[in-house]
Parts: C-alpha cells; sequence; structure tokens
C-alpha cells in the first residue's frame, strides 16, 4: 500500500495536510478515495490463503482492515508520533480496545479521577462486568499517590492530557515515569490537546487515544476513535502480566504475538483480537470526513484556543463566576503544566462555576442563542453544556464531588466564530441571571451551593 511518510523535519501544518495520504495508482485521484466496499476480492486461491496468513499484505475484510482508514490510521501515527494507529467506531471503543488488550478479569488499571464521564462508565460499569477494576486518584498532580496505589496486578495508568470538563493539565512525563517503574504502560487520551498542541508520545507516554469525533473531525458530522502506539512499550518485561502477547497463540500457528509481529505486537493485537473480533468498525466514509478534518486541524485549534483564552478571561471578570477552569489562566491550579506541555495553547474546551448554582446554570444555559445546546466538544460551532445534570447526572454526589462538577458548573466548547459575538451571547446568560436576582433578590442564598 503506497502511504506517503512525510519526513518529522517538516512542519505541522504539513504533516496535517500529507502524512498518510494514498497515492491512487489507478486514476490519480488526488485525495485518498472511500473505499466502502465490505471486502476485497481475491486473484485465486493462493491469495486467498496467503492475505489469511499474513503472507500477502493485502486487504481481506473492512472489519481487519481497509485501504482508507489505513491512510488515516498513517496519517493519525505520523502526527502523534507513534509506531502504528488502529482507527475504530467511535472514541469510546478506541478507549474500550487500548485498555481490553492490556488488561484482563482480575486486572487493575490505575486512572486519573478527573476523565471524561462517558469513560469512567466505561471503566466502572462497563470494565467492571469484565472483572477488570479501575481504581481513580483523587489528585493526579500527586504523583507519590499514583505510586502508592500501584498494585501487583496494575496493568496501566490511564489519564486525559487535559480533562474534560475540568481542565486539569496531567503531568505528562511525571505519570510515564511512574507507569515506567511499574513496568505498565502509560495511556493517554489526547482528544482535547491534539496533538497540534502537543504529543504525549514525546513526554514517555506508550499509547495514545483519540476521540476522533471531537477536534479531528473537527466539524461535529462523524464519529470515530483511533488508538496510537509508540511502539517503545516493552511487553516483555513482565511476561505473566501480559500472557496474550508473551505466550504462543492458536491463531498465529504457536507463536506469541511478540515472536510474530515484534514492537508491533500491540497493535496487532488489537487489530486480529480486540477491535476486529469485538468488532466496532469504523466506516471509510467516516475515515474520509476524519482525514479531511485533520488537514485543517493546527488552523482550526489554534483560533478556537486563542477565542477560548479571550473568552476565558473575560468570564473571570464577571462577578457571577466563582472560578473558570481553564489552564490557560494565570489563576488556574495546572497553569504551570500547561506552560510546561501547552506552549501553542491550552485548548477550546473549559468551564467554569456560577455563585448562583443550578437555578443560575439553568437561566443562562436556556438565555444563550449562538453557542448550540450539545453534549459534544471541539466543534467548528460553539457548544454549552451542564455537566450535572447530563453527563454526570446518574453520579452519586460524592463522586461528582471528587471530580469537581457542581450545580453551578457549565461548560464550553469554543467554535470558530467571532469572540466578540460569543461574549455578546454569554452575556445574554449573565443579563438573565442578573434579571432574576433583580426581581427576586434570593440568588444570595443560591451562592451557598454552587
Ligand atoms: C476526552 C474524551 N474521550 C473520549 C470520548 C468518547 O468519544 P466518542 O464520543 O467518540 O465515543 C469523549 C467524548 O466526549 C471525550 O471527551
Amino acid at each position: 500500500m503506497p502511504h506517503a511518510a512525510v519526513p518529522y523535519q517538516t512542519g505541522f501544518a504539513t504533516q496535517q495536510v500529507h502524512a498518510g495520504e494514498h497515492a491512487d495508482t489507478t486514476y490519480g485521484a488526488r485525495i485518498t478515495p472511500i473505499y466502502l466496499s465490505a471486502g476485497f476480492r481475491f486473484d485465486d486461491f493462493a491469495q486467498a490463503r496467503d492475505r489469511f496468513s499474513g503472507d500477502d499484505q493485502g486487504f481481506v475484510y473492512t472489519r481487519a482492515g481497509n485501504p482508507t482508514n489505513a491512510a488515516l490510521e498513517r496519517k493519525l501515527a505520523e502526527l502523534e508520533r507513534g509506531r502504528d494507529a488502529v482507527v475504530v467506531a467511535s472514541g469510546q471503543a478506541a478507549l474500550a480496545v487500548a485498555v481490553l488488550a492490556v488488561a484482563k478479569a482480575g486486572d487493575h488499571v490505575l486512572s486519573a479521577q478527573s476523565i471524561y464521564s462517558g469513560t469512567r462508565s466505561l471503566f466502572t460499569q462497563g470494565f467492571g462486568r469484565f472483572g477488570i477494576e479501575v481504581e481513580f486518584v483523587d489528585d493526579a498532580r500527586d504523583l507519590d499517590e499514583w505510586r502508592r496505589r500501584i498494585r501487583p496486578n496494575t496493568r496501566a495508568v490511564y489519564a486525559e492530557t487535559i480533562a474534560n470538563p475540568t481542565n486539569e493539565v496531567v503531568d505528562l512525563a511525571g505519570l510515564a515515569g511512574v507507569a515506567q517503574a511499574a513496568g505498565v504502560p502509560f495511556i493517554v487520551d489526547n482528544t482535547l490537546a491534539t496533538p497540534y498542541l502537543v504529543r504525549p508520545i514525546e513526554h514517555g507516554a506508550d499509547i495514545v487515544v483519540h476521540s476522533a469525533s471531537k477536534f479531528l473531525s473537527g466539524h461535529g458530522a462523524a464519529l470515530g476513535g483511533v488508538v496510537i502506539d509508540a511502539g517503545t512499550f516493552n511487553w516483555s518485561s513482565q511476561p505473566s502480566a501480559f500472557p496474550h502477547l508473551n505466550e504462543p497463540d492458536e491463531g498465529l500457528q504457536g507463536l506469541s504475538y511478540l515472536e510474530a509481529y515484534g514492537d508491533g505486537a500491540y497493535t496487532a493485537y488489537i487489530r486480529g483480537v480486540t477491535a476486529a473480533l469485538f468488532g466496532p468498525v469504523l466506516s471509510p466514509f467516516n475515515a474520509f470526513l476524519i482525514q479531511q478534518g485533520i488537514e485543517t486541524l493546527s488552523l482550526r485549534v489554534q483560533r478556537q484556543a486563542s477565542s477560548a483564552a479571550v473568552i476565558a478571561a473575560w468570564l473571570e471578570a464577571q462577578p457571577e463566576v466563582l472560578t473558570v477552569n481553564y489552564a490557560g489562566l494565570a489563576s488556574n491550579a495546572s497553569h504551570d503544566l500547561a506552560q510546561r506541555y501547552l506552549p501553542r495553547g491550552q485548548g477550546a474546551v473549559l468551564s467554569f462555576v456560577l455563585g448562583g448554582g443550578e437555578a443560575s446554570a439553568q437561566r443562562f444555559f436556556d438565555s444563550v442563542e449562538l453557542f448550540s445546546r450539545m453534549s459534544h466538544i471541539g466543534d467548528t460551532r460553539s457548544l454549552i453544556l451542564h455537566p450535572a445534570t447530563t453527563t454526570h447526572a446518574h453520579l452519586d454526589a460524592q463522586t461528582r464531588a471528587k471530580g469537581r462538577i457542581s450545580a453551578g458548573l457549565l461548560r464550553l466548547s469554543i467554535g470558530l466564530e467571532e469572540p466578540d459575538d460569543l461574549i455578546r451571547d454569554l452575556e445574554r446568560g449573565f443579563a438573565a441571571i442578573r434579571a432574576a436576582a433583580a426581581a427576586a433578590p434570593v440568588i444570595a442564598h443560591e451562592r451557598i451551593t454552587p
């Protein structure tokens, strides 16, 4: 499969356009075509046999691989500086296939407390039923706490570069050190930062996952997910911890995944087992949309992050706002880590807490006109959500409090509109709160439970 390898000396904008592009030798199509085909014809008996044995690298069936998806995988692997990548149907699917290719029943995964609510549910409700225990570290900055919580059966350390929705930035190199000392991979969800703002592999991460439905696709049109493997983790240092990669496999004529695939063992296992057998296939049509989105990734993220910084500073100056969770603000607890890991920008998702609690949040939410009320992020359009009554409503109050999801918290995902227009729209929210306070000055008591 002729995929372009773009030299790393070129800048990000060049790579995002050209990396992984597939040269169409039949018609000369400039864009990687959408190969919407369930399967691929074999020339003869011998080729069919060789495709299945792996002696012929051609495609067989789209659940196991597809040329449009392969071009996207190459692009994402190169942008994140990984060895290889596997695309799947959603971000949730990416997390599922990534963790299930590391841990099995009886194993333990150590995760940051502040993570996307869907990932938390996958970890507790999904993996819990499979016998994989996920434990949460409250203060992700406390590396000693991570070290203390590592157990003999820990199989991965997990965190988001920028946590959704509370914006904590993790110490990537610090957590990579904790994982390395424990002999387990460090898995990072880089959805909110994107490889334009930071490449976790360059700071020691072993595996990077994304919801490609967000900034990568960028236009809110396609769901997708990706697992990118740095290819550097030593899976044979503790063979009993990762028996599925170290022991002979019946699908590989008695070879182990490590013997058959070397540095590519982890992605080969995902391709052959957790993705191909559980089956969350990315449609090649969505792969096409995501690859088109990535071609403008840096332009969008630059602009969206700079608008988010302006809006965060403006929100911080509003008297009704108790806190703004945006790592670009000097007042934010993650500001030092953001300066270290995210010098190009601190992302376009932020949240803020209204002193008036849920009542104020509701008034604010119902007053905006330009922001879309939606459970989504990373779109060209600006979006708003009240996590406590939506994405986090199913959690008990204690878990919500640990995750800093208070009743007055609103999450914004800043799009590509003019920042002045967005601020004018947010002013509608504050005007509604002020009008309610003027009509019935009970708002003061609501400050007690933001
Ligand atoms: C940080 C993060 N990871 C993963 C996901 C899940 O992605 P998807 O919705 O594509 O399954 C999301 C979705 O919001 C997210 O914000």
